[in-house]
């Protein structure tokens, strides 16, 4: 009765739901019987007919094949790697870690002293071995979606051992560092496995980064070579690339000098035949540094078409990737050439099935600059042979999604719940696409609400594909968390269980490891071969990891395991909100999220508080009085927002029975977002404070967005 009256002085009688609270006797009650949420936990099978050819094709299959990955990991991987190519084998242990930096430093290996080179692996063993010369590589589509092009594995090998002699006949040499910045583009993926080939460490930057954002991973990368773009193609036109490395460059000053650029001419890339010959400065409006700056085209063609691999120890390192931190201080995670190549390899081959069904076609709409785009548009597919479908461009437009699956009849795909949800929102209710050439769809970045998770299921997949909502972080390389198509039993928005050789537990704040069904801290307590093996230049940072809770690798993450050992992930510990229900249980900002996605008429939306966090990084009290929705409405919708609050705040009244509504509703037109398409909270917690230091908000895709919300929240306030 006190939650019912708190309420009623709040909201109003009107907003009170219809039939008031459950007394404490319903609730009992309503606790014996399976609740919508215990509902949403029995699992869905996978289907009979994906079972019958997926590599792993039942529980036991897995519940064995993991338990041996446990029990002895060196031998278990040590199998896998007989699927790879390499010149030379590992010197002394197979994996070696120590995870307790009270013990001593911490570090990871795998293989040490194996020779490899991953473009071997990629090229010449599915050339040679699998008779994939003739197979298209890569599918790319311009962001005009007219201008398309094919690749076979054989012409990929060509152009990467090109670029490779190019690159050789610059100067680069093993070791180097080579910055990449350029919109996707086949000459994007060329360039990564040419520095791959002669063993320099390719750095992708996304090519819609700001010339501050670039200048500053300039800098942290000690890049001696910049590959690039004259242009991306946008909405119909260009929008100019080179001009932005140039400013970088400037902003470098003194402070790190690039020995030479080499510029892709992405202007016609449509149709090779008739490229304009690239003539210098003269012909084109991009910016010239004569004697550093070359043009790729013309280059390529001074150079042989055959290109030695240059051998390389497993644990050298392959790439770094900038991940995206809160602060201005770049953080490079580096993978090496061995570990990373098994497990993004054989995370691929199980979790989006490279079964026993030919003609592959894989379509993962990540950017490179993005791990996912390192790992599952790149490496996982082209070293299983795959056809992988390229975009450049936002995959959010126009329902590109779906036409590109259509189109190239793609058999898995992988995306974001914010372009789930977009899809969702911009089709019709009716909405039946028939899209029967796939098989697995892939979420992957945030946690996947489960009305979103439904609709992706049945009305991409067809009700017949497996959803894979694959858990995993830039610094594990691959997945960690992840249901196995044709295996694992799904539960909606749940990315159910770890992969082979990952070790999971859950934590309390004291570090004490939980057992059976909890809600604690994330943890991995051994390593695996695709993990991270340091932070660029910042070894402190990657202690850090293994500091809080000594002996685990710490994910930051939070977590809930339910009783049949199936992991949901709650999001960053730092976008915790405790949200108290009206009969004693807490709801976390998810919770909220997920009903309120259930409203027709809402997009997307986020849930924050701006109560302090403590010095562990988390918010503890949260949500009292003290929490915020913002929302994003269907463009039809936009004309009633406040009834829609107010439906809204019944929602959270009748479905979740909260105790203390939200201080306020925000309507947005777009929420904050990086590249890889995550709510950046932390700006939306700004938003609420009307604080203007941003940190670093070069890593926000929507920049735009920021002043209107602002402005908004500050008239409403
Ligand atoms: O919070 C988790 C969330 O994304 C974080 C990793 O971000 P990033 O390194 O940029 O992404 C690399 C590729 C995934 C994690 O710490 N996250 C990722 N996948 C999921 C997820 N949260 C919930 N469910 C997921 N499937």
């Amino acid at each position: 009765q006190k939650a019912e009256d708190k309420l009623k002085s709040q909201l109003g009688e009107e907003h009170l739901p219809k039939q008031g609270f459950p007394s404490e006797e319903e609730y009992e009650q309503k606790q014996g019987c399976p609740s919508e949420q215990d509902q949403e936990d029995l699992p869905i099978s996978p289907s009979a007919e994906m079972s019958l050819t997926t590599h792993v094709s039942s529980m036991d299959d897995y519940n064995s094949t993991y338990r041996r990955s446990i029990e002895d990991p060196g031998e278990f991987w040590r199998e896998i790697s007989e699927e790879f190519h390499w010149e030379t084998g590992p010197k002394g242990k197979f994996v070696e870690h120590n995870f307790d930096p009270n013990v001593g430093d911490v570090f990871v290996r795998w293989m040490p002293g194996a020779t490899t080179n991953i473009t071997y692996n990629l090229l010449e063993k599915n050339i040679r071995e699998k008779c994939l010369g003739s197979s298209t590589a890569l599918q790319w589509q311009g962001d005009d979606d007219v201008e398309t092009r094919e690749v076979t594995y054989d012409h990929l090998k060509t152009l990467v051992c090109r670029a490779a002699n190019m690159l050789k006949a610059k100067g680069i040499r093993r070791g180097d560092r080579v910055m990449i910045y350029m919109p996707q583009t086949i000459e994007q993926v060329v360039a990564m496995l040419a520095c791959a080939r002669v063993g320099a460490v390719h750095c992708v930057v996304y090519g819609g980064a700001t010339a501050e954002y670039l200048a500053d991973r300039v800098k942290d990368s000690k890049c001696t070579a910049i590959i690039t773009a004259d242009f991306a193609g946008k909405d119909g036109g260009r929008q100019p690339v080179k001009t932005e490395v140039d400013r970088a460059l400037k902003l470098c000053g003194r402070e790190h000098f690039v020995r030479f650029c080499v510029v892709v001419r992405r202007v016609g890339v449509g149709d090779q035949d008739t490229w304009p010959k690239a003539t210098g400065s003269q012909e084109s409006s991009v910016p010239w540094c004569d004697g550093r700056d070359y043009w790729w085209q013309e280059e390529m063609e001074r150079v042989d078409d055959e290109c030695e691999p240059e051998w390389m120890d497993a644990e050298d390192p392959l790439l770094i990737l900038y991940t995206s931190g809160s602060t201005g201080s770049p953080k490079g995670v580096i993978h090496t050439v061995g570990g990373y190549m098994m497990y993004a390899a054989t995370t691929f081959k199980y979790v989006f099935d490279c079964g026993n069904v030919t003609n592959k076609v894989h379509f993962c709409t990540a950017d490179l600059g993005w791990v996912t785009g390192q790992s599952y548009v790149v490496y996982g597919p082209l070293l299983n042979g795959v056809t992988t479908v390229l975009l450049e461009g936002d995959p959010l437009k126009a329902n590109r999604i779906v036409s590109m699956v259509r189109r190239y009849s793609v058999t898995s795909l992988y995306t974001t719940p914010t372009a789930i949800r977009h899809m969702k929102a911009t089709s019709g209710s009716e909405a039946n696409y028939k899209l029967d050439t796939l098989r697995v769809v892939g979420t992957v970045g945030e946690p996947i609400a489960t009305s979103t998770w439904r609709w992706y299921r049945s009305t991409i997949g067809g009700d017949h594909c497996s959803v894979v909502d694959t858990y995993w972080q830039t610094e594990t390389g691959g997945h960690v968390m992840t249901p196995l198509p044709g295996a694992t039993p799904m539960k909606p928005g749940s990315a159910t269980l770890p992969f082979f050789g990952v070790e999971p537990a859950v934590l309390t704040d004291d570090g004490t490891e939980m057992v059976g069904p909890c809600e604690g801290h994330l943890v991995f307590k051994s390593p695996w071969p695709g993990m991270m093996r340091g932070i660029n230049g910042k070894p402190e940072k990657f202690t850090s990891y293994f500091q809080q809770f000594p002996g685990y690798y710490y994910t930051g993450d939070r977590c809930r395991r339910d009783g049949d050992g199936y992991y949901r992930i709650l999001g960053r510990r730092e976008d915790r909100v405790s949200i108290p229900g009206a009969m004693g249980q807490v709801f976390n900002q998810l919770d909220v999220e997920a009903t309120l996605l259930q409203h027709p008429d809402v997009e997307d939306v986020a849930v924050v508080t701006t109560d302090p966090t403590d010095d562990t990084g988390e918010c503890h009290s949260g949500g009292y009085d003290n929490w915020y929705i913002f929302v994003t409405l269907r463009q039809t919708a936009c004309l009633h927002a406040q009834t829609i609050f107010t439906n809204l705040r019944e929602m959270l009244a009748t479905s979740l029975h909260v105790f203390t509504p939200p201080s306020h509703i925000h309507c947005a037109s777009e929420l904050p977002r990086t590249w890889s398409d995550k709510v950046l909270r932390r700006l939306l917690r700004k938003v609420v404070l009307n604080d203007l230091d941003l940190g670093d908000f070069h890593v926000v895709a929507n920049l735009k967005s920021l002043p209107k919300l602002f402005r908004q929240c500050r008239d409403m306030q």
